[in-house]
């Protein structure tokens, strides 16, 4: 039986109330009257609107092309050599064996799309989106990456059915598997493949949390499902009077005790292998940080983790959530459509709010429950709960 959440809260969480249904509904019929669309392109200002909508339209319509010809630069490795000087077109169709008129056609979608951009004498260069490209190893690592989902997807009606037995779901072991099964089909070269893309696709994450979080108040963190360790050595090399305590299930952990040799951090660190299903989490840390941990797995399996970092921490210890979030009803969805799908190809997790989360924070002990704010929330946002200090006949409600 294959466990997926089903949030029956969302639904009435958006709904606005009767009268915004009545009037939703009146401008429903007036929007989809077919003389309307003769009237909004007649007028300059309605046109503007028009215009604006029939663009979104046609991007979404357009998306699957957009992220070709994204992955085809990237697999050409089009970022990394006109990162070094722009090129004319056809030495550069004969650097990629491409012949010149198709190509010419890959250049003409990529500059459409700023990826790439004409410079003088008939050369081109990097277009402002591909300078990030070229820039960040993480993010072509994510675009490769994105073909297992989009291969799932292929028949997007039988995908919502059977998710769940699809490439990305084969991708991620741990995330259908349960008891000592989980360490079992981790222990296999998936983990070094998933690890190594997680390490890749975290510098964004990395930065958001060290800018945003201040860790001088703590002396020892715990990194569940830490990876490669990649964000606690970050972090210990800019806090120097840190301990460190990293746990995930062994073959990952393994991995992460050479990221960390390799940084001189050995001595200042304790591994603990397991499994936060079946293990309880090791105590003597003030700070706990779940980094794109709980998004993976299903309520039931988060309940669990956060009781088990509740029971880990001492008084005023704080456990650091950190990863996508679904956006609050109102707010604008940033990377929502695509992390709701991706989580769901994966086969076991969700997209939370950061409320749904409070929730679940609250639900296993945790108060004064707050997002940090950071800079770039689309990588990831940050929400902290506190381990109360009171008794809890003298806790505060
Ligand atoms: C999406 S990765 C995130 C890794 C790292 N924190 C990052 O942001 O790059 C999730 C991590 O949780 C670990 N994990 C999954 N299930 C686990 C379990 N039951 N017990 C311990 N670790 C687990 C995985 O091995 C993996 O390293």
């Amino acid at each position: 039986m294959h466990e997926l959440d089903f949030n029956g809260g969302a639904d009435n969480a958006r709904a606005t109330g009767t009268f915004s249904d009545q009037w939703k509904s009146k401008l429903d019929r007036w929007m989809t009257n077919p003389s309307l669309y003769r009237f909004a392109i007649s007028n300059p200002i309605t046109r503007w609107f028009a215009q604006r909508r029939t663009q979104k339209i046609f991007d979404l319509m357009a998306g699957f092309v957009h992220s070709q010809v994204l992955l085809s630069c990237t697999r050409l490795k089009l970022f990394s050599i006109l990162r070094q000087s722009p090129m004319g077109m056809d030495e550069l169709a004969l650097k990629c064996n491409i012949e010149p008129a198709a190509f010419q056609r890959l250049i003409f979608a990529a500059v459409a799309l700023k990826l790439l951009e004409f410079r003088s004498g008939q050369r081109i260069g990097l277009g402002p989106l591909g300078v990030p490209l070229a820039t960040h190893d993480g993010i072509l690592a994510m675009v490769e990456h994105n073909h297992l989902l989009y291969q799932d997807l292929l028949d997007p009606v039988a995908f919502l059915n059977n998710a769940w037995d699809g490439s990305m779901a084969a991708y991620w072991p741990y995330a259908h598997a349960s008891g000592q099964d989980i360490t079992r089909r981790a222990a296999d070269d998936k983990v070094t493949r998933y690890s190594a893309l997680m390490a890749a696709s975290q510098n964004f994450v990395i930065q958001e949390i060290l800018s945003a979080y201040d860790f001088s108040e703590h002396r020892s963190i715990l990194d569940v499902g830490t990876g490669l360790g990649r964000f606690i050595s970050e972090l210990a090399l800019k806090e120097q009077h840190l301990k460190l305590q990293l746990f995930d299930l062994p073959p990952v952990l393994n991995l992460a005790k050479e990221t960390l040799a390799q940084k001189s951090l050995t001595s200042r660190a304790q591994f603990h292998p397991g499994s936060f299903v079946d293990d309880a989490l090791p105590t003597g840390s003030d700070l706990i940080t779940l980094v794109r941990v709980a998004h993976d797995h299903p309520d039931s399996v988060v309940r669990q983790l956060l009781q088990k970092a509740h029971d880990a921490l001492p008084p005023g210890g704080v456990l650091l959530i950190a990863e996508p979030m679904a956006s609050e009803p109102g707010d604008e969805a940033l990377g929502d459509a695509y992390f709701h799908y991706y989580l769901l190809a994966m086969g076991a997790g969700r997209l939370r709010t950061p409320t749904e989360l409070s929730l679940l924070l609250a639900q296993a002990g945790f108060r004064h429950i707050e997002l940090v704010p950071n800079a770039m929330p689309i990588h990831a946002r940050l929400l902290i709960g506190r381990k109360t200090q009171c008794l809890p006949l003298f806790e505060s409600k």
